[in-house]
Protein backbone atom coordinates (compact mmCIF):
# COMPACT_ATOMS: atom_id res chain seq x y z
CA UNK A 1 0.00 0.00 0.00
CA UNK A 2 1.04 3.29 -0.46
CA UNK A 3 -0.21 6.04 1.80
CA UNK A 4 -0.06 9.84 1.13
CA UNK A 5 -1.14 11.46 3.85
CA UNK A 6 -2.37 15.25 2.75
CA UNK A 7 -1.28 18.08 5.57
CA UNK A 8 -4.98 18.33 6.00
CA UNK A 9 -5.76 15.06 6.71
CA UNK A 10 -3.46 14.57 9.07
CA UNK A 11 -2.41 16.84 12.66
CA UNK A 12 1.35 15.59 13.25
CA UNK A 13 1.88 15.04 17.01
CA UNK A 14 -1.40 16.58 18.40
CA UNK A 15 0.68 15.94 22.00
CA UNK A 16 -2.04 17.03 24.24
CA UNK A 17 -4.67 14.27 23.25
CA UNK A 18 -3.73 10.78 24.06
CA UNK A 19 -3.71 9.20 20.53
CA UNK A 20 -3.90 4.97 20.31
CA UNK A 21 -7.41 3.80 19.71
CA UNK A 22 -10.66 5.00 18.85
CA UNK A 23 -12.38 7.91 18.16
CA UNK A 24 -14.62 6.71 21.33
CA UNK A 25 -11.55 5.38 23.24
CA UNK A 26 -10.44 8.88 24.04
CA UNK A 27 -11.93 9.05 27.09
CA UNK A 28 -11.48 6.01 28.36
CA UNK A 29 -7.57 6.47 27.71
CA UNK A 30 -7.27 9.27 29.94
CA UNK A 31 -7.44 7.04 32.43
CA UNK A 32 -4.61 4.67 31.62
CA UNK A 33 -2.42 4.47 35.23
CA UNK A 34 1.32 4.70 35.18
CA UNK A 35 3.74 2.06 34.69
CA UNK A 36 4.06 0.42 38.59
CA UNK A 37 6.97 2.30 39.61
CA UNK A 38 5.63 5.47 41.30
CA UNK A 39 7.16 8.78 39.17
CA UNK A 40 10.16 10.15 41.59
CA UNK A 41 9.51 14.12 42.31
CA UNK A 42 13.27 14.82 41.39
CA UNK A 43 15.34 13.43 38.88
CA UNK A 44 17.54 10.90 41.03
CA UNK A 45 21.05 10.86 40.43
CA UNK A 46 22.40 7.60 40.36
CA UNK A 47 25.42 5.23 38.85
CA UNK A 48 24.16 4.20 35.22
CA UNK A 49 24.30 0.57 34.68
CA UNK A 50 26.90 -0.02 32.05
CA UNK A 51 24.49 -1.10 29.19
CA UNK A 52 22.40 2.23 29.12
CA UNK A 53 25.59 4.04 27.03
CA UNK A 54 24.71 1.61 24.29
CA UNK A 55 21.00 2.66 24.29
CA UNK A 56 19.36 4.11 20.82
CA UNK A 57 16.24 5.60 20.59
CA UNK A 58 13.82 3.02 20.61
CA UNK A 59 10.99 4.70 18.39
CA UNK A 60 11.24 6.24 14.93
CA UNK A 61 9.93 9.94 15.38
CA UNK A 62 9.66 13.16 13.12
CA UNK A 63 12.31 15.26 12.82
CA UNK A 64 14.68 12.74 15.11
CA UNK A 65 17.64 14.40 15.64
CA UNK A 66 19.89 10.64 14.88
CA UNK A 67 21.46 11.90 11.78
CA UNK A 68 22.76 15.41 13.71
CA UNK A 69 23.54 13.80 16.73
CA UNK A 70 27.51 13.97 16.45
CA UNK A 71 27.18 17.83 15.62
CA UNK A 72 24.97 18.55 18.83
CA UNK A 73 26.48 16.37 21.37
CA UNK A 74 30.18 18.18 19.85
CA UNK A 75 29.00 21.66 20.71
CA UNK A 76 26.90 20.81 24.82
CA UNK A 77 28.32 22.11 27.20
CA UNK A 78 31.61 19.65 28.94
CA UNK A 79 29.70 19.96 32.08
CA UNK A 80 26.16 18.92 32.79
CA UNK A 81 24.32 19.77 36.57
CA UNK A 82 20.94 18.56 34.90
CA UNK A 83 19.93 17.41 31.62
CA UNK A 84 16.59 18.73 30.32
CA UNK A 85 15.22 17.63 26.93
CA UNK A 86 11.47 19.04 27.04
CA UNK A 87 10.54 18.25 23.46
CA UNK A 88 11.90 14.42 23.99
CA UNK A 89 10.29 12.73 20.88
CA UNK A 90 12.65 9.93 19.98
CA UNK A 91 15.46 11.08 22.53
CA UNK A 92 18.46 10.85 20.18
CA UNK A 93 20.34 13.80 21.67
CA UNK A 94 19.63 12.04 25.33
CA UNK A 95 20.86 8.75 24.34
CA UNK A 96 23.88 10.02 22.39
CA UNK A 97 24.77 11.98 25.69
CA UNK A 98 24.70 9.10 27.45
CA UNK A 99 26.71 7.25 25.40
CA UNK A 100 29.81 8.66 27.04
CA UNK A 101 29.72 7.66 30.86
CA UNK A 102 32.58 9.99 31.87
CA UNK A 103 30.36 12.78 29.79
CA UNK A 104 27.12 11.37 30.53
CA UNK A 105 24.23 13.80 32.57
CA UNK A 106 23.69 12.16 36.57
CA UNK A 107 20.19 13.90 36.69
CA UNK A 108 17.93 14.01 33.80
CA UNK A 109 14.73 14.90 33.00
CA UNK A 110 12.98 14.48 29.73
CA UNK A 111 9.60 15.89 29.33
CA UNK A 112 7.16 15.52 25.93
CA UNK A 113 3.28 17.25 25.66
CA UNK A 114 2.65 13.69 23.82
CA UNK A 115 0.88 11.92 26.73
CA UNK A 116 1.14 8.13 24.93
CA UNK A 117 4.89 8.74 24.20
CA UNK A 118 5.76 9.71 27.52
CA UNK A 119 3.77 6.94 28.90
CA UNK A 120 5.63 5.03 26.60
CA UNK A 121 8.89 6.01 28.33
CA UNK A 122 7.54 5.18 32.34
CA UNK A 123 7.04 2.03 30.95
CA UNK A 124 10.50 1.39 29.21
CA UNK A 125 11.83 2.45 32.40
CA UNK A 126 10.02 0.80 34.90
CA UNK A 127 8.16 -2.14 33.34
CA UNK A 128 10.71 -3.40 30.52
CA UNK A 129 10.51 -7.38 31.56
CA UNK A 130 6.51 -6.89 30.78
CA UNK A 131 7.20 -4.91 27.94
CA UNK A 132 9.69 -7.06 26.29
CA UNK A 133 7.00 -9.90 26.81
CA UNK A 134 4.25 -8.18 25.17
CA UNK A 135 5.96 -7.30 22.18
CA UNK A 136 7.40 -11.02 21.56
CA UNK A 137 3.50 -11.92 21.51
CA UNK A 138 2.86 -9.19 19.01
CA UNK A 139 5.88 -9.79 16.86
CA UNK A 140 5.70 -13.88 16.37
CA UNK A 141 2.33 -13.62 14.60
CA UNK A 142 3.17 -10.84 12.52
CA UNK A 143 6.54 -12.33 11.40
CA UNK A 144 5.05 -15.14 10.54
CA UNK A 145 1.99 -13.88 8.87
CA UNK A 146 1.42 -13.04 5.26
CA UNK A 147 1.06 -9.77 3.59
CA UNK A 148 -2.62 -9.67 3.98
CA UNK A 149 -2.61 -11.50 7.81
CA UNK A 150 -0.22 -8.66 8.56
CA UNK A 151 -2.20 -6.22 7.53
CA UNK A 152 -5.32 -7.53 9.46
CA UNK A 153 -3.47 -7.86 12.53
CA UNK A 154 -2.17 -3.70 12.40
CA UNK A 155 -5.53 -2.60 11.42
CA UNK A 156 -7.32 -4.70 14.16
CA UNK A 157 -4.01 -3.88 16.90
CA UNK A 158 -4.51 0.04 15.45
CA UNK A 159 -8.38 -0.08 16.42
CA UNK A 160 -8.26 -1.86 19.81
CA UNK A 161 -7.94 0.15 22.99
CA UNK A 162 -4.93 -0.74 25.30
CA UNK A 163 -5.80 -1.85 28.74
CA UNK A 164 -2.83 -0.57 30.70
CA UNK A 165 0.30 1.18 30.35
CA UNK A 166 2.69 -1.40 29.54
CA UNK A 167 -0.16 -3.11 26.52
CA UNK A 168 -0.35 0.70 25.61
CA UNK A 169 3.63 1.18 25.59
CA UNK A 170 3.61 -2.22 23.50
CA UNK A 171 0.62 -1.12 20.65
CA UNK A 172 2.51 2.32 20.77
CA UNK A 173 6.15 0.53 19.23
CA UNK A 174 4.31 -2.04 17.55
CA UNK A 175 2.31 0.70 15.76
CA UNK A 176 6.07 2.48 15.12
CA UNK A 177 7.78 0.09 13.84
CA UNK A 178 4.77 -1.67 11.42
CA UNK A 179 3.13 1.45 10.37
CA UNK A 180 3.87 3.89 6.88
CA UNK A 181 7.16 4.89 7.21
CA UNK A 182 7.27 4.90 11.24
CA UNK A 183 5.41 8.21 11.18
CA UNK A 184 3.27 9.45 14.36
CA UNK A 185 0.29 11.36 13.26
CA UNK A 186 -3.08 11.53 14.29
CA UNK A 187 -6.18 12.85 12.87
CA UNK A 188 -8.32 15.99 14.33
CA UNK A 189 -10.28 13.69 16.89
CA UNK A 190 -6.90 12.27 18.15
CA UNK A 191 -6.98 9.02 16.89
CA UNK A 192 -3.97 7.22 15.21
CA UNK A 193 -4.09 7.20 11.69
CA UNK A 194 -1.02 6.48 10.19
CA UNK A 195 -1.73 3.15 7.45
CA UNK A 196 0.28 -0.15 7.57
CA UNK A 197 3.87 0.05 5.83
CA UNK A 198 5.25 -2.49 3.77
CA UNK A 199 8.67 -3.59 5.76
CA UNK A 200 10.14 -7.18 5.14
CA UNK A 201 11.31 -8.02 8.37
CA UNK A 202 10.37 -5.06 10.96
CA UNK A 203 12.45 -5.71 13.72
CA UNK A 204 9.19 -4.92 16.53
CA UNK A 205 11.14 -6.32 18.99
CA UNK A 206 14.70 -4.80 19.97
CA UNK A 207 14.99 -6.78 23.26
CA UNK A 208 19.03 -5.61 24.05
CA UNK A 209 18.21 -2.26 23.37
CA UNK A 210 14.95 -1.76 25.27
CA UNK A 211 16.78 -3.17 28.06
CA UNK A 212 19.44 -0.89 27.29
CA UNK A 213 17.06 2.39 27.06
CA UNK A 214 15.92 0.92 30.66
CA UNK A 215 19.18 1.08 32.26
CA UNK A 216 19.16 4.74 30.59
CA UNK A 217 16.15 6.08 31.90
CA UNK A 218 16.46 4.92 35.16
CA UNK A 219 16.23 7.63 37.48
CA UNK A 220 15.51 10.07 34.94
CA UNK A 221 12.01 11.85 35.76
CA UNK A 222 9.50 11.92 32.74
CA UNK A 223 6.68 14.37 32.54
CA UNK A 224 4.50 15.01 29.94
CA UNK A 225 3.51 19.07 30.21
CA UNK A 226 4.08 21.76 28.09
CA UNK A 227 7.22 23.38 27.55
CA UNK A 228 6.88 26.55 29.51
CA UNK A 229 6.07 24.59 32.71
CA UNK A 230 9.00 22.09 31.88
CA UNK A 231 11.22 25.08 31.69
CA UNK A 232 10.34 26.54 34.97
CA UNK A 233 13.05 24.54 37.15
CA UNK A 234 16.33 24.93 35.03
CA UNK A 235 19.23 26.78 37.22
CA UNK A 236 22.28 27.58 36.39
CA UNK A 237 24.64 24.96 35.41
CA UNK A 238 21.94 22.99 33.75
CA UNK A 239 21.80 22.29 30.55
CA UNK A 240 18.56 22.46 28.40
CA UNK A 241 17.96 20.87 24.90
CA UNK A 242 15.42 22.15 22.99
CA UNK A 243 14.03 20.48 19.50
CA UNK A 244 10.66 21.92 18.91
CA UNK A 245 8.97 20.83 15.84
CA UNK A 246 9.66 22.71 12.86
CA UNK A 247 8.71 25.91 11.41
CA UNK A 248 7.24 24.54 8.15
CA UNK A 249 9.58 25.16 4.98
CA UNK A 250 6.44 26.02 2.78
CA UNK A 251 2.94 25.35 3.55
CA UNK A 252 2.87 22.36 1.92
CA UNK A 253 5.76 20.66 3.08
CA UNK A 254 4.63 21.22 6.47
CA UNK A 255 4.80 18.10 8.78
CA UNK A 256 3.56 20.02 11.82
CA UNK A 257 0.88 21.42 9.68
CA UNK A 258 -0.99 24.61 10.72
CA UNK A 259 -3.94 22.84 11.99
CA UNK A 260 -4.78 21.79 15.45
CA UNK A 261 -1.98 20.78 17.93
CA UNK A 262 0.70 22.66 15.68
CA UNK A 263 3.69 24.17 16.46
CA UNK A 264 2.87 27.75 14.94
CA UNK A 265 5.01 31.37 15.13
CA UNK A 266 2.89 32.35 18.30
CA UNK A 267 4.66 28.98 19.88
CA UNK A 268 7.97 29.51 18.38
CA UNK A 269 7.60 33.10 19.99
CA UNK A 270 6.49 31.80 23.45
CA UNK A 271 9.41 29.48 23.25
CA UNK A 272 12.00 32.23 22.25
CA UNK A 273 10.68 34.13 25.54
CA UNK A 274 11.11 31.11 27.59
CA UNK A 275 15.03 30.81 25.94
CA UNK A 276 15.66 34.37 26.72
CA UNK A 277 14.47 33.62 30.68
CA UNK A 278 16.59 30.66 30.90
CA UNK A 279 19.50 32.65 29.73
CA UNK A 280 18.60 35.46 32.04
CA UNK A 281 18.87 32.62 35.00
CA UNK A 282 22.01 31.30 33.95
CA UNK A 283 20.85 28.20 32.21
CA UNK A 284 22.91 26.54 28.95
CA UNK A 285 20.70 26.70 26.13
CA UNK A 286 21.11 25.01 23.07
CA UNK A 287 17.77 24.95 20.36
CA UNK A 288 17.30 22.91 16.85
CA UNK A 289 14.93 25.16 14.18
CA UNK A 290 14.98 24.88 10.35
CA UNK A 291 16.81 27.73 8.66
CA UNK A 292 13.51 29.57 8.39
CA UNK A 293 13.67 33.87 8.32
CA UNK A 294 11.16 33.75 10.63
CA UNK A 295 13.49 31.79 13.20
CA UNK A 296 16.62 33.74 12.44
CA UNK A 297 14.72 36.62 12.93
CA UNK A 298 13.90 35.58 16.38
CA UNK A 299 17.80 34.44 17.54
CA UNK A 300 19.95 36.62 14.90
CA UNK A 301 21.12 39.86 16.16
CA UNK A 302 21.19 41.26 12.88
CA UNK A 303 17.61 39.94 11.87
CA UNK A 304 14.12 40.95 13.08
CA UNK A 305 12.10 42.76 15.39
CA UNK A 306 12.52 40.44 18.06
CA UNK A 307 16.92 39.48 17.60
CA UNK A 308 18.81 40.88 20.57
CA UNK A 309 22.35 39.82 20.18
CA UNK A 310 22.71 36.91 22.61
CA UNK A 311 22.64 34.19 20.82
CA UNK A 312 25.45 32.43 18.63
CA UNK A 313 23.62 30.72 15.50
CA UNK A 314 25.77 27.60 13.65
CA UNK A 315 24.36 26.17 10.65
CA UNK A 316 24.66 22.24 10.55
CA UNK A 317 24.85 20.05 7.07
CA UNK A 318 21.56 19.42 5.69
CA UNK A 319 19.57 16.57 6.57
CA UNK A 320 16.63 14.59 4.76
CA UNK A 321 13.66 16.11 5.81
CA UNK A 322 10.59 14.48 6.80
CA UNK A 323 8.07 14.04 4.00
CA UNK A 324 5.19 11.67 3.72
CA UNK A 325 5.76 11.89 0.24
CA UNK A 326 9.37 10.42 -0.56
CA UNK A 327 9.53 12.32 -3.69
CA UNK A 328 9.51 15.35 -1.61
CA UNK A 329 12.11 15.23 0.09
CA UNK A 330 14.87 17.86 0.18
CA UNK A 331 17.84 18.40 1.64
CA UNK A 332 17.29 20.95 5.03
CA UNK A 333 19.94 23.22 6.22
CA UNK A 334 19.15 23.19 10.17
CA UNK A 335 20.00 26.09 13.21
CA UNK A 336 21.49 25.18 16.31
CA UNK A 337 21.24 27.89 18.45
CA UNK A 338 23.64 28.42 21.73
CA UNK A 339 23.62 31.31 24.40
CA UNK A 340 26.94 30.06 25.46
CA UNK A 341 30.31 30.79 24.20
CA UNK A 342 32.42 28.24 22.36
CA UNK A 343 34.76 27.61 25.62
CA UNK A 344 32.27 26.13 27.26
CA UNK A 345 31.58 23.33 24.84
CA UNK A 346 32.77 19.46 24.90
CA UNK A 347 34.09 19.71 21.12
CA UNK A 348 38.23 19.96 20.98
CA UNK A 349 38.56 20.60 17.70
CA UNK A 350 36.72 23.33 15.83
CA UNK A 351 33.80 22.19 13.01
CA UNK A 352 34.28 23.67 10.10
C1 LIG B 1 10.97 17.52 16.54
S1 LIG B 1 10.21 16.49 17.75
C2 LIG B 1 11.56 16.10 18.80
C3 LIG B 1 12.44 15.04 18.18
C4 LIG B 1 13.56 14.55 19.07
N1 LIG B 1 14.60 15.54 19.24
C5 LIG B 1 14.16 13.26 18.52
O1 LIG B 1 15.38 13.11 18.41
O2 LIG B 1 13.37 12.36 18.18
C6 LIG B 1 9.26 17.61 18.69
C7 LIG B 1 8.50 17.01 19.88
O3 LIG B 1 7.84 18.09 20.56
C8 LIG B 1 6.61 17.59 21.12
N2 LIG B 1 5.77 18.79 21.38
C9 LIG B 1 4.98 19.49 20.51
N3 LIG B 1 4.44 20.56 21.11
C10 LIG B 1 4.92 20.57 22.39
C11 LIG B 1 4.76 21.43 23.51
N4 LIG B 1 3.97 22.53 23.44
N5 LIG B 1 5.40 21.15 24.67
C12 LIG B 1 6.19 20.03 24.77
N6 LIG B 1 6.38 19.16 23.73
C13 LIG B 1 5.76 19.43 22.56
C14 LIG B 1 6.09 16.66 20.06
O4 LIG B 1 5.20 15.72 20.63
C15 LIG B 1 7.40 16.02 19.54
O5 LIG B 1 7.68 14.80 20.17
Amino acid sequence: MTANLAPDQAVAYNPGTPALGTAGDQRRSAAIPPARAPQTPQATPRARRPEAALARPFIKWAGGKQQLVAELVARAPRSIETYYEPFIGGGAMFFALLADPTLAPRRAVLNDLNRDLVTVYEVVRDDVDALVARLEALQGPYLAADAEDRSTQFYAERGRQPVGAVDLAAKFIFLNKTCFNGLYRVNRQGVFNVPHGKYRNPRILDEPNLRAASAALAGVRLTHLDFEAALAAPKQGDFVYLDPPFEPLSATSSFTGYTEGSFSRTEQRRLKLAVDDLTDRGVHVMLSNSSQDYILGLYSADRGPFADGRYRIDSTPARRAINSRGDKRGPVDELVVLNYPPEVERRELPIP
